[in-house]
């Protein structure tokens, strides 16, 4: 029999519109996304990242009429000129790109509502109510800020009377409950969790799903003349990209999703309605629902409409892609709010990748070219430091795989902190005038490469830039193979080689005018 291949470790992001171009705030949950994945590939996990966009609906029309286009040839420019660009701009590892124009979606996405209304799970009715063009979503009208104003975008919603299709959700209020509270990780953190369950606790309405009023969208099925709504389109984009209905061996092979990371204001959508749409075709429901905070600028969302979006490039042409990547990550709590400073950016820049990684780097390279020829001597490591890299290790390893990426990072920069501190203590300036103490000497030197040595594996899902450079400057693939082959468990067990050539090594982070602004 051949052997069942492993399932993958699946993680998405959402899919962004393409109405207008990324900022920091959408290529924050794409870092996270691909540091997971990354994490878990050095775990030695199979991993599948999907990423892609979201292209129908009112807002993505309303865009490309605004610049004068059809709704395709906007949503190919857009994704060719920037959502692309972007993922390649913060260095992102995605096995595939979703664009829900493809007909590896669309048709599935027909199939899958095809075999919904067969099932009896749609029927027609009006709908009458607020919408909002900006969040592509029907509000309730207790929802509404004072004046009939959305509450995320403060803007005036629409009211809309037509005749659509629903899909009846109120029919699984109880199994959701129920889910809810036999995995309680299905939505984290907490706080999306709570709000979730507070929301379905309060009882279900039946959904619209369909829009008859302009035609940018899927053809329902059975009636043509009605689009699909555009959210139970993009939802299905994780299930399309992986083959459902069509490809069963790959489907099989990845589904169902391990983490969905979404924005804390789509959470519904993912925790709700899109586990209902499973249920209802009965899928495998996703394990995990994570809800990142919003990125705030003067206490709001940061976004387009507002025109208070960063874009992605203004921070990585001063700090490069390693420093944006580690920056969100190590500031913000994952799951909360936060906000963005260029004070704040420049001193985790300096204070901790250029004093403290880029330094321990620089002086480690420098001292084994000036002591020792640029040959690892041959020593044992120092026992406190190798004690303390096994307990950073596990808490590293514990801290990205519950996405605290905050935590991980802490213990990881904790760990270079020791070794500088180390260095400082012991002296190696010294020792190396006295060659009594040549033996002290080798032990300082293996022991601070060996856990820069550890540090870039440590360090390679979140800047896997500065980490191929330390693992090169290291001279460690001819003893340990590729940067990308180390595996976490073996992280504290493994030691660099007597005899490895050691080059001196360029700052991983150096300071200029800007950065150090
Ligand atoms: N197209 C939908 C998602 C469909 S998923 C099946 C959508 N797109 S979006 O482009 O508006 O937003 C995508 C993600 O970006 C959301 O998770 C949203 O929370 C996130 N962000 C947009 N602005 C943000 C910040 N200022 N901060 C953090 N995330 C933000 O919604």
């Amino acid at each position: 029999m051949p052997a069942t291949p492993e399932k993958a470790f699946y993680v998405t992001t959402p899919i962004y519109y393409v109405n207008d171009a990324p900022h920091i705030g959408h290529a924050y949950t794409t870092v996270a996304g691909d540091v997971l994945t990354r994490w878990h590939r050095q775990r030695g996990e199979q991993v599948f990242y999907l990423t892609g966009t979201d292209e129908h609906g009112e807002k993505v029309l309303t865009a490309a009429a605004e610049h004068g286009m059809t709704p395709q040839d906007w949503t190919d420019y857009m994704v060719q000129t920037a959502w692309q660009p972007v993922l390649r701009e913060v260095d992102i590892a995605n096995d595939d790109f979703i664009r829900t124009t493809q007909p590896r979606h669309t048709e599935r996405v027909q199939q899958f509502w095809q075999l919904l209304y067969d099932r009896g799970e749609v029927y027609k009715g009006n709908y009458t109510g607020p919408y909002c063009v900006s969040c592509e979503e029907f509000k309730l009208p207790s929802e509404l800020l004072e004046g009939g104003l959305c509450p995320i975008h403060g803007r005036p919603v629409k009211e809309i009377s037509e005749d659509n299709y629903f899909f009846r959700l109120s029919d699984y209020a109880d199994r959701l409950l129920t889910l809810y509270r036999e995995h309680p990780e299905f939505v984290q953190p907490a706080s999306a969790r709570n709000e979730v369950l507070r929301f379905v606790e309060g009882g279900l309405q039946d959904l619209s799903i369909t829009r008859s009023t302009f035609d940018w969208g899927i053809p329902v099925p059975w009636d043509p003349s009605h689009v699909l709504y555009v959210w139970i389109d993009a939802l299905l984009n994780y299930a399309t990209a992986v083959g459902l209905g069509t490809d069963p061996d790959t489907f099989n092979r990845i589904w169902p999703p391990d983490v969905h990371l979404v924005g804390k204001d789509i959470l519904r959508f993912h925790a709700v309605i899109w586990p209902a749409m499973l249920l209802a075709a009965d899928l495998a429901l996703p394990r995990t629902v994570f809800a990142n905070g919003w990125l705030l600028v003067g206490g709001e969302k940061m976004s387009k409409t507002k025109l208070t979006g960063i874009p992605p490039a203004q921070i990585t042409s001063v700090f490069g892609s390693d420093a944006l990547r580690y920056y969100f990550l190590r500031e913000i709590t994952y799951g909360t709010d936060g906000s963005f400073s260029w004070e704040s950016m420049a001193a985790r820049y300096r204070a901790e990748l250029a004093d403290q990684f880029g330094n321990l780097a620089s002086r480690l390279t420098s001292m084994v070219g000036r002591y020792r020829g640029g040959v690892l001597p041959t020593a044992t490591t120092d026992p406190e430091i190798a004690r303390m890299l096994a307990e950073t290790v596990d808490a590293a390893d514990d801290g990205f795989c519950r996405l605290d990426f905050q935590g991980a990072l802490g213990a990881t920069f904790a760990f270079i902190r020791a070794v500088n501190g180390y260095v400082t203590t012991t002296e190696p300036w010294q020792l190396a005038k006295d060659d009594a103490r040549a033996a002290d000497l080798d032990t300082v030197l293996c022991t601070t490469a060996d856990a820069l040595r550890a540090c870039a594996v440590l360090l390679n899902a979140v800047m896997p830039k500065a980490a191929a450079s330390l693992w090169s400057a290291l001279g460690a693939e001819p003893g340990l193979g590729p940067l990308a082959a180390q595996r976490i468990q073996d992280l504290a067990h493994v030691r660099l080689p007597a005899g490895t050539q050691v080059r001196k090594l360029a700052p991983l982070f150096p300071r200029t005018e800007e950065s150090a602004a």
